[in-house]
């Protein structure tokens, strides 16, 4: 009786332990750090406002939702595969930042967000994107 007890409990104990082990060797996604955006982006001004989202919309598909879902809510299938959180375009936070700040992000980039300075050549395709970005709050 004494000795099932103690396999019983040793069972339990090695069944725990591998659980702990598998927790912390499945990765796990950081969420994103704040970005450091140099004064000549933070004070870039948008020179075409709230225009060319069409053109803007066509671009996101073709080179960002991939990672960062049609809505922008960062949640298609290959972003969870990446190491850091894509943010969500969505929301107040997101849109909180200035036109440059955004554009610094989008075009610029970092690590796991690529930069996109020799794919999207043109300045108003650029600030197309951003005013397409801006469409996606809630
Ligand atoms: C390979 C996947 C991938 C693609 C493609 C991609 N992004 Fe990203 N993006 C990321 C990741 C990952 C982050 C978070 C990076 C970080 O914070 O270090 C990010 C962050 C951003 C941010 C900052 C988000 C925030 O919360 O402030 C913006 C803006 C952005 N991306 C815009 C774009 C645009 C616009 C495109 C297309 C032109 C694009 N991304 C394409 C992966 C991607």
């Amino acid at each position: 009786m004494k000795t099932q007890f103690s396999k019983l409990v040793l069972a339990s104990v090695s069944t725990l332990a591998i659980i702990i082990v598998f927790a912390f060797s499945v990765p796990q996604q950081k969420a994103a750090a704040p970005w450091t955006i140099p004064a000549k982006y933070k004070s870039m001004k948008n020179p075409i406002p709230g225009k060319n989202v069409d053109t803007g919309k066509s671009l996101y598909s073709k080179y960002c939702k991939t990672c960062h879902g049609a809505l922008g809510k960062g949640d298609s299938p290959r972003s969870k595969t990446l190491k850091t959180n894509c943010g969500d375009f969505s929301s107040a936070k997101f849109q909180g930042q200035s036109d440059g700040e955004i554009y610094y992000e989008a075009i610029v980039g970092r690590t796991e967000m690529p930069n996109f300075e020799k794919k999207i050549l043109s300045e108003n395709d650029r600030w197309a994107l951003i005013n397409y970005m801006r469409t996606l709050k809630k």
